[in-house]
């Protein structure tokens, strides 16, 4: 989603807004503008495309001064062109916005009506001309920042410099992301550390209604009641070397090669190899599990489907009922919250727009509220009650690969101290689930050393229009995780479906040039899932199964199989995932997508 840079420096500031957008770029973006403050003029450029386009644009015409800010945009309302494009600008201000401002029409008619001209088609060009409307009546620019804002509804981030004021920027947030970074003469604006990292490690985070106003390199705080608020300066980790692909050719297969190093690190930090046993994961999360009467687990897209196979887990191992719901609808739907229950948000970016929206929900209704991120500093980690975090270190390709399996090492872990915390399962239990999990990285180091036969059958399956994924119990959810992979990077039509399902309707879908990806480790779902297998083919539908040794010599012939190493049937999920990944990673390459930002998509949702 959009991304935010701004400084109040010492130095042309053009160059390194440029250079600090580009560590945004992994969010998600269709255009980008810079503007600055040239002799307290406000000027600006913008261009529709990649960075590199606006790069071209500052070559040719370059911005001078200070005093800047810059934007990302990932578009929501109005076309991707350089009209909508921010930064937006009137005389006196101009801004970048991430968010949605829900009331834009009503304020836009309302300063329509003063003789306020709108250019752009965009929801966030009405915050600069209501900035500006108050000035004109006499506020100062900070004033006037903190009138309008207090007037949007919405979520936003924003960030703005004035004419006239050179080393003034200000900055709000509600329910998107904004970070304050100082420097030692110069203080910053960021969407998140990362594009920060650079300038200084150290940061605040802006929490929902605060403005704050930066001179030079002050920044003063304030709180949605307007009072002065203290907000913790953090060092952060954040890395300053731009994440590079280690010499693969997209960040998408670099971090589905890191996964035996990442899950390895994620099951490090919650197993203790010497029992194996689980170590102890956070205060209070033990006497939270044994009591749960219910455990609610919601989360978006990809973090979703663990938390699917999450349920399995949690019902099968510690017989703790699970409800499950995408974000979206849980925080809209007024699901009824048992007392004594917990809650479980799942999140690689932790800014999930309605996942933090569920997780205020959920608290508001008394749950206990733990969250599995990937982004220490996110706002969801910072808004829950226990942190279980994930070690995928940054994830920049906007399909999720290897955060998903880490969510799953955390996952597995977790149901594992469930199961004990609630008496369902013994220490003899307990320690063979953890070393089967232990032996996840090895395996899957093992399934990608071999992969040459995945990049084969990505590129068969290229060649479809449509293709149907299927799979039972813990293999259901990676079937839909397996279609959301394909969908999203090769533009394939995929679904996935609980194979049982497939005979009360999609199976009317097979024909000879729909090739079906069955998901079936050789466990106790295995002879069912190979009967709708062979439903399916019996109407000349082309299979690809994916199994065990087993369970490829038992499924007779198939169009084509991969193989997976066979493991206690609790660890599946994690290695399953890894040819799913890889199928629809060879398939975008064969079809020549953008894999690393495909169309439409944003990496960090932070709007609804
Ligand atoms: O950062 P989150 O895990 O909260 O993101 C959730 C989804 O937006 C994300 O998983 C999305 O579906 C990915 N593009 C999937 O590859």
């Amino acid at each position: 989603m959009c991304g935010i840079v701004g400084i109040a420096g010492t130095r042309d500031v053009a160059p390194v807004i440029l250079e600090a957008l580009k560590r945004l770029e992994y969010r998600g973006y269709d255009s980008a503008g810079i503007a600055t403050l040239e002799a307290g003029k406000i000027d600006r450029r913008r261009a529709p495309g990649k960075l590199n386009k606006l790069g071209a644009v500052l070559q040719d015409r370059p911005l001078h001064g200070h005093t800047g800010i810059g934007h990302t945009r990932w578009a929501t309302h109005g076309k991707p062109n350089e009209t909508n494009a921010h930064p937006h600008a009137t005389a006196q201000v101009a801004i970048v916005h991430n968010g949605i401002i829900e009331n834009f029409r009503e304020l836009r008619d309302e300063l329509a009506a003063k003789g306020h001209v709108f250019e752009s088609e965009t929801d966030s060009e009405v915050a600069a001309h209501l900035v500006t409307d108050y000035m004109a009546q006499g506020l100062a620019p900070d004033a006037a920042a903190k009138k309008a804002v207090a007037r949007l509804t919405g979520a936003y981030s924003i960030a703005m410099i004035f004419t006239g004021h050179d080393g003034l920027l200000v900055g709000a947030r509600k329910g998107a992301p904004l970070a304050v970074g100082y420097g030692d003469t110069e203080a910053y604006l960021g969407s998140d550390a990362f594009a920060l990292a650079p300038f200084t490690n150290r940061v605040s985070y802006l929490e929902d209604g605060d403005v704050v106003v930066i001179r030079g390199p002050e920044a003063a705080i304030f709180d949605a009641a307007g009072r002065p608020a203290n907000r913790e300066i953090k060092v952060t980790a954040a890395a300053v070397a731009l994440v590079d692909k280690a010499g693969h050719s997209h960040f998408m297969a670099k971090e589905i090669h890191e996964q035996p190093e990442v899950v390895g690190h994620t099951l490090a930090h919650y197993l203790d190899p010497a029992g194996p046993t689980v170590r102890h994961l956070g205060v209070g999360l033990r006497e939270t599990l044994a009591k749960a009467s219910r455990l609610t687990i919601c989360a978006c897209g990809t973090s979703y489907y663990a938390g699917q196979v999450g349920k399995y887990w949690f019902e099968k191992l510690g017989r703790l009922a699970v409800e499950i719901d995408v974000a979206s609808e849980l925080r809209y739907r007024n699901p009824v919250y048992p007392k004594d229950g917990a809650a479980l948000f799942i999140s690689q970016s932790g800014e999930t727009a309605d996942t933090l929206a569920a997780l205020r929900e959920a608290r508001e209704q008394g749950q206990t509220i733990i969250a599995i991120v990937n982004v220490p500093e996110s706002s969801i980690a910072r808004e829950a009650d226990i942190v279980l975090p994930t070690y995928a270190g940054p994830e920049i390709g906007v399909a999720s690969t290897k955060a998903f399996t880490c969510q799953l090492a955390a996952l597995a872990s977790f149901a594992i101290a469930a199961g004990v915390a609630r008496g369902e399962l013994s220490d003899i239990d307990e320690q063979r689930l953890c070393t089967s999990l232990l032996e996840a990285p090895r395996h899957i180091a093992a399934m990608l050393r071999g992969e040459g036969q995945a990049r084969a059958l990505g590129e068969e399956i290229a060649k479809a229009r449509d293709v149907l994924y299927m799979g039972r119990g813990a293999s259901f959810p990676l079937a839909m995780e397996g279609a959301l992979k394909l969908k999203e990077i090769s533009y394939i039509h995929a679904e996935g479906y609980a194979a049982g399902e497939m005979k009360h309707g999609p199976i009317a879908l097979i024909d000879e040039a729909v090739p079906i990806i069955v998901i079936a480790p050789h466990d106790v779902h295995f002879e069912k899932t190979i009967s709708n297998m062979q439903e399916v083919m019996a109407r000349g539908g082309k299979v690809l199964l994916i199994s065990d040794s087993d369970g490829i010599a038992k499924a007779g012939d198939v169009w084509a199989s991969l193989e997976v190493p066979k493991t206690n049937a609790f660890v599946t999920p994690i290695l399953y995932a890894i040819p799913v990944q890889l199928l629809a990673y060879y398939a975008a390459i064969a079809k020549g997508t953008d894999v690393d930002q495909p169309r439409n998509l944003a990496k960090s949702v932070t709007v609804e």
